[in-house]
């Protein structure tokens, strides 16, 4: 059941607590985390604060070696996360990464009323409700803004217009690495290449693999399900797939069929108690607008009852991520944003989509069967294709891909099931994103 609350009371205003604990006071930071994100925020507070009439400074910085250089500005740096709450912030700005502390931190920040702002999507997939609410019970700010798809700030946006909010349908991209590194492959650029440019530019998380795994993207939709549809999902639930499996090939061959490979998330917000989402590499047609995008770039593309919008732009790197924790900030300390009500969000179920269109390559180290035979085998488990390659030699076997028409997945496996039994060929299936006005 969904729970709306109103406060009829106004919330206090950080800027005026401030003001009454003495209007001369700087405004103050306390940043938990100083990596990569961490240390171009505090550039950017030392050579870009913003205009709030007051002198704005981060007050100390949360490491676990002090011993390190200091980053810009001369922030003192303490391994004491209590001692930085201790000196009474006007705001945390937590970069730690990860669940612990990072939760714990956060919590006794809002429960000591101090805003927070976040990039942490790690925290707000797992956490989200209990730090919302921790929030609002507090009357402070939680902004998170830079949590997904840093660099376009839409989220916030959205937060003050729930009519707006009503979304049905999502699909995104909303991992820059795996994209950047998509992009490149279909360039020519191997995998490895393309993947250590990806961690030299900062875009690739500490540990890749949540990249490359579809961990990272599964995590940020998680929020976007809870940002749009008020339903709570765990990211463990979501059916996901990464991108390490697939060949310069199956993007070369997605260009042939007039379209690419990108690493999608999708969501089907429509029906109640239950959603149909993914995290995988699908095919989407030139005609998408997610086509559009390459690089490191993302988007995401939302359908509503009146309308379909489109946001894009960078969704990662140090700089832009920096940028948009400065504005939360900002708003943070200007807004009062939780006298709003507060939705608890529902517990749904998702699962995977169980019709569409599918991209399936075929693989074998020695001879595939004929396209006919191919045909023949998956008609007589009714499974119907628009189209079948001729087989192409790629190093150590060879490939051949087909585009499955409408079906039940169910089906689809069971007819790839006996292809693999009878052709002894590995198959590797893409779902197909449907263009948004089919
Ligand atoms: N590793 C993430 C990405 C960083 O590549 O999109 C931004 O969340």
């Amino acid at each position: 059941m969904t729970t709306v609350v109103d406060p009829l009371v106004a919330a206090p205003s950080p800027v005026r607590d401030a003001h009454d604990r003495g209007a001369s006071r700087d405004l103050s930071i306390a940043l938990l985390g100083l990596g990569q994100v961490g240390s171009a925020f505090a550039r950017l507070v030392a050579t870009a604060p913003p205009e709030l009439g007051r002198t704005v400074k981060i007050t100390g910085a949360l490491v676990s070696n002090t011993s390190r250089e200091a980053p810009a500005g001369g922030v003192p740096l303490t391994a004491d996360p209590r001692a930085l709450l201790d000196g009474r912030p006007d705001v945390v700005v937590e970069v730690l990464g990860g669940l612990e502390p990072a939760r714990t931190l956060v919590l006794e920040a809002l429960a000591r009323g101090i805003p927070v702002v976040t990039a942490n999507k790690s925290l707000l997939a797992a956490h989200g409700d209990e730090l919302l609410e921790a929030a609002w019970r507090a009357r402070v700010p939680l902004r998170y803004e830079a949590s997904v798809v840093a660099g376009v700030p839409f989220l916030g946006t959205f937060d003050r217009r729930p009519l707006a909010a009503a979304v049905t349908e999502l699909a995104g991209i909303v991992n820059g690495t795996s994209h950047f590194i998509l992009s490149k492959m279909e360039t020519g650029c191997e995998y490895s290449d393309a993947l250590a440019d990806a961690q030299r530019l900062g875009y690739a998380e500490r540990d890749p693999f949540n990249d490359i795994a579809g961990i990272d993207a599964a995590e940020k939709l998680t929020i976007l399900i809870r940002q749009f549809s008020h339903s709570r999902v765990t990211t463990a639930e979501i059916p996901i797939e990464g991108i390490d499996h697939l060949l310069p090939a199956d993007l070369a061959q997605a260009r042939e069929l007039g379209g690419a490979i990108k690493p999608v998330v999708h969501a089907d917000l429509g029906q109640s108690g239950a959603l149909s989402a993914f995290v995988a590499p699908a095919f989407v047609s030139a005609r998408h607008p997610l086509a559009s995008l390459s690089g490191v770039a993302n988007g995401v593309w939302l359908k509503s009852a009146h309308a379909s919008l489109f946001y894009s732009g960078p969704g990662a790197g140090p700089a832009v991520t920096a940028t948009t924790l400065l504005d939360d900030v900002a708003e943070a300390l200007t807004r009062n944003h939780e006298a709003r009500p507060w939705c608890e969000s529902v517990a749904a179920t998702v699962s995977a989509p169980a019709e569409g269109r599918w991209l399936v390559r075929l693989t074998a180290a020695h001879g595939l069967p004929s396209a006919s035979d191919t045909a023949d085998l998956l008609s007589s488990h009714d499974i119907w294709t628009s189209r079948i390659t001729e087989t192409t030699s790629q190093p150590g076997s060879d490939c051949r891909w087909l585009v499955a028409l409408p079906c039940a997945k169910h089906r689809l496996a069971r007819a790839l099931e006996s292809l693999e039994r009878a052709a002894g060929c590995e198959v590797t299936c893409l779902p197909v994103l449907e263009d948004p006005d089919a």
